[in-house]
């Protein structure tokens, strides 16, 4: 399955305030479908004091009126769906604003919501019930004035945390999901949903040795044993699977933090969710031998029908184009990285951008709108870099709005705008087009398994990533150079040679450069 992730704000304002909306999208469903995209999701379109930009919900049943109506909603679902793509929305559940009716009602003590988000009393000394940090900074506890208690937020304050202890918030939950699936939604991407449930007995958590060192933030400084990541989350997850069975709906975990990738592969045991995406191919780090850990782990370890989902760049990080490709020119990344995306088993994301091969944009401090990045600059710019508006055309504001954008559109996408790249039979766009059209006419790609030659080699060491994808019939080979070093590989014949890029001839050699490519057809 290949999801077309769209950061709404940012994809296409059809109403001239300088955000992007629902009828925006709409109006480049073909677009979208040329890539040969099968599901989109949507960041969030709820109604939202947009304090996080939409990931603070404080009506999960109607949409933000910045990103059009329900109608709109609606009409958008119904035209992807007569082009083939179902469109599943962001399910962000594990906390909601301070300003739904929930947590109004909650902090006033009314309508049997005491406990529907995590309260708790002040030590004696009035200092927060244990020493829980928040993952945008600061004190994870939040004094309210009216209930004379602290409630937990992990993210911002304006963020407070659901109490999932509370069986009437899990059916409340379950509700609003079953709603969008009445609606006609083809599944959830689910947010932090391992942040869903807290210890109930509040422990602190014990340090995390050595991490003062190189952590941004306090919030580093521990071992996440008690706010997160808890053994209860698995069985709330096959609720939510028996709800999206009845629809035939789909669903993507997004598993934060460290050490995530065994919680991914835990929330997609059989009876929990479809596919699971940790953020271990979202850093910096991209050794061969890295990237192939993370690779042959999920490809040994999954089990039965659960897959892995791979997502290179999304809304939370640097894009990679320019996150792998320090130094190097990112047309050339971009690509590899989409043949890479192709190549990979399991459940693929493409993050709006990607296709157009765009770097990471450049936002001054005066223009930064994310609270995270604001908090934390220059040392951690945030997260606007890649949440800058789409480039479309030549025009003003680059065709994304006929108003100054949200954020500013970036300098260094003009000239990457989809016009021009549709008009190049060589841009980044029409190369992605080709890598996804492989993956969906190999099943060795799309369905097949992958294997790792024995363990680590030489190979490896130097930069190569090698693998095989096999189904019934079909077997293909996938090189990526993902070193600083040109490195010599076996030459396919021509006649096999499926896609290929940064690849050279020296003499008899082949001779894949950094970021070069190569997939080709093996013998059966
Ligand atoms: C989302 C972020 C968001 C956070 C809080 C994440 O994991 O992807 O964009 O800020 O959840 O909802």
């Amino acid at each position: 399955m290949l999801i077309y992730q769209i950061y709404p704000r940012s994809f296409q304002d059809s109403n001239g305030d300088g955000i992007g909306d629902l009828p925006g999208i709409c109006s480049r469903l073909a677009y979208i479908r040329s890539l040969g995209v099968d599901t989109i999701w949507i960041s969030p379109v709820f109604k939202s004091p947009m304090r996080d930009f939409g990931y603070d919900v404080s009506d999960y049943r109607s949409v933000d009126p910045i990103f059009g109506s329900l109608a709109d909603l609606r009409r958008l679902i119904d035209e992807a769906r007569q082009l083939g793509m179902g469109v599943m929305l962001d399910m962000v559940v594990s906390h909601t604003s301070d300003q739904h009716a929930w947590f109004e009602a909650s902090r006033r003590r009314e309508g049997g919501k005491d406990d529907w988000y995590l309260w708790a009393d002040a030590k004696p000394d009035g200092s927060p019930p244990n020493n829980w940090l928040s993952v945008f900074g600061g004190d994870a506890w939040n004094w309210d004035a009216a209930r004379r208690q602290y409630y937990f937020h992990t993210f911002l304050e304006s963020q407070p945390d659901l109490n999932f202890h509370n069986p009437a918030v899990q059916q409340q939950l379950l509700d609003e999901m079953r709603y969008w699936l009445e609606f006609g939604v083809a599944g959830f991407r689910f947010d932090a949903c391992n942040h869903y449930f807290q210890d109930p007995q509040l422990r602190s958590n014990p340090p995390a040795p050595g991490a003062h060192t190189h952590a941004l933030h306090p919030y580093g400084f521990q071992q996440h044993l008690y706010d997160k990541n808890r053994p209860e989350v698995p069985a709330f997850l096959a609720r939510v699977r028996a709800l999206l069975d009845e629809y035939g709906a789909y669903s993507v975990a997004e598993v934060g933090g460290n050490d995530a990738l065994q919680l991914t592969i835990d929330y997609v045991a059989p009876g929990r969710l479809h596919c699971a995406y940790s953020f271990d191919l979202l850093r910096a780090t991209h050794s061969a031998a890295y990237v192939r850990s993370v690779l042959e782990r999920l490809a040994t370890d999954l089990p039965g029908p659960g897959v892995a989902c791979y997502a290179l760049s999304n809304h939370d990080k640097p894009r990679v184009a320019t996150r792998w490709g320090v130094g190097r020119e990112p047309g050339v990344v971009a690509r590899q990285m989409l043949a890479l995306l192709a190549c990979l088993k399991g459940t693929i994301c493409l993050y709006q951008g990607e296709e157009l091969g765009l770097p990471e944009a450049e936002v001054p401090f005066e223009r930064l709108q994310d609270p995270y990045g604001r908090r934390f600059w220059p040392t951690f710019k945030g997260r606007d870099g890649c949440r800058t508006p789409l480039p479309w055309d030549g025009g003003p504001h680059a065709g994304f709005s006929s108003a100054e954008p949200w954020l500013p559109m970036s300098s260094t996408h003009l000239a990457l705008n989809v016009a021009a790249q549709e008009a190049d039979p060589d841009s980044v766009l029409n190369f992605a087009r080709r890598a996804f059209a492989m993956r969906r006419a190999h099943a060795a790609l799309h369905a097949g398994d992958v294997t790792f030659d024995g363990g680590p080699t030489d190979e490896t060491e130097l930069g190569l990533l090698r693998f095989e994808r096999r189904a019934a019939g079909s077997a293909l080979v996938c090189l990526f150079n993902l070193g600083e070093q040109a490195l010599a590989v076996p030459a396919p014949s021509p006649e096999r040679m499926l896609l290929s890029g940064a690849l050279r001839k020296e003499g008899a050699r082949t001779l894949l450069e950094p970021n070069g490519f190569l997939i080709a057809t093996l013998p059966s």
